[in-house]
């Protein structure tokens, strides 16, 4: 393929990228987490690199290779994915979340390892951040990130529960990634997604390898940042 690291649609932009599941603690050696890979993710920041982006991967796994010239953060949980985000956007051109951020995490991690010999323990759970909301009301005092795509992977209603993230979420784009099927979404390379604007206009790109589906994204947004 093209190496574009020189002249490429997107020279010298900022793009901090979003890769893998986050983790919550329930003790010190327990977590909850989910199967998101961060393959997606690590061929965005792949694909944007190609472009001559400057690019940022915050990711929570240790198992995929880093893309060369990538600036790498490590981070574990909802908490962590959201104060990386923020400190690494304030000058960025584009968001892209592309992590599988948890949803619920333990109210109150316990200090100790739980034994079990203390019977079968009840987790309470309380929401993590919505780390999109939270960048959504930051763009619109500063201006950055400039734009923001988000994700969306779902098992039925793939059309409509993207559509409401749009709105929900103040997205330029939405990849909605229909997992139902086993040769896309979590774990394998494959991805079918479909592309949402705000305008209510789509894009389908069919089953693409994770690379093609970034790429795709990726020039898609080269289009915002191009004089017409
Ligand atoms: N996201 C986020 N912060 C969260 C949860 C999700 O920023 N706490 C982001 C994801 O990275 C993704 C987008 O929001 O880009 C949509 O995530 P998804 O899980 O599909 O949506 P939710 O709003 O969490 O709704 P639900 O899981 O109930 O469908
Ligand atoms: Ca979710």
């Amino acid at each position: 393929r093209y190496v574009l690291s020189r002249g490429g649609r997107l020279e010298g932009r900022k793009v901090v990228v979003t890769a893998g599941g986050t983790s919550e603690p329930i003790d010190p050696v327990r977590v909850i987490t989910n199967r998101s890979s961060g393959k997606q993710g690590y061929a965005l920041a792949q694909a944007a690199l190609d472009m001559g982006c400057d690019v940022t991967l915050i990711s929570t796994t240790d198992h995929l290779m880093t893309p060369a010239g990538a600036n790498l953060v490590h981070v574990d949980t909802a908490q962590q994915m959201m104060e990386a985000v923020i400190n690494h956007t304030d000058q960025a051109d584009l968001l892209i979340m592309a992590a599988a951020v948890a949803d619920f995490r333990p109210f109150h991690p316990a200090d100790e390892k739980i034994k079990k010999e203390d019977g079968v323990p009840a987790i309470n759970l309380e929401k993590t951040p919505d780390i999109l909301k939270e960048i959504a009301n930051i763009r619109e005092k500063t201006g950055f990130p400039r734009r923001v795509i988000g994700f969306a992977a779902e098992t039925e209603a793939l059309v409509e529960n993207a559509r409401r993230k749009i709105k929900q979420k103040r997205l330029d784009m939405i990849a909605a990634n229909d997992i139902s099927t086993s040769d896309a979404g979590f774990e394998v390379d494959t991805n079918r997604v479909v592309l949402l604007f705000p305008d209510g206009s789509s894009q389908e790109l069919g089953l693409q390898t994770k690379l093609e589906a970034a790429q795709s994204i990726l020039n898609k947004a080269a289009s915002w940042f191009e004089k017409v």
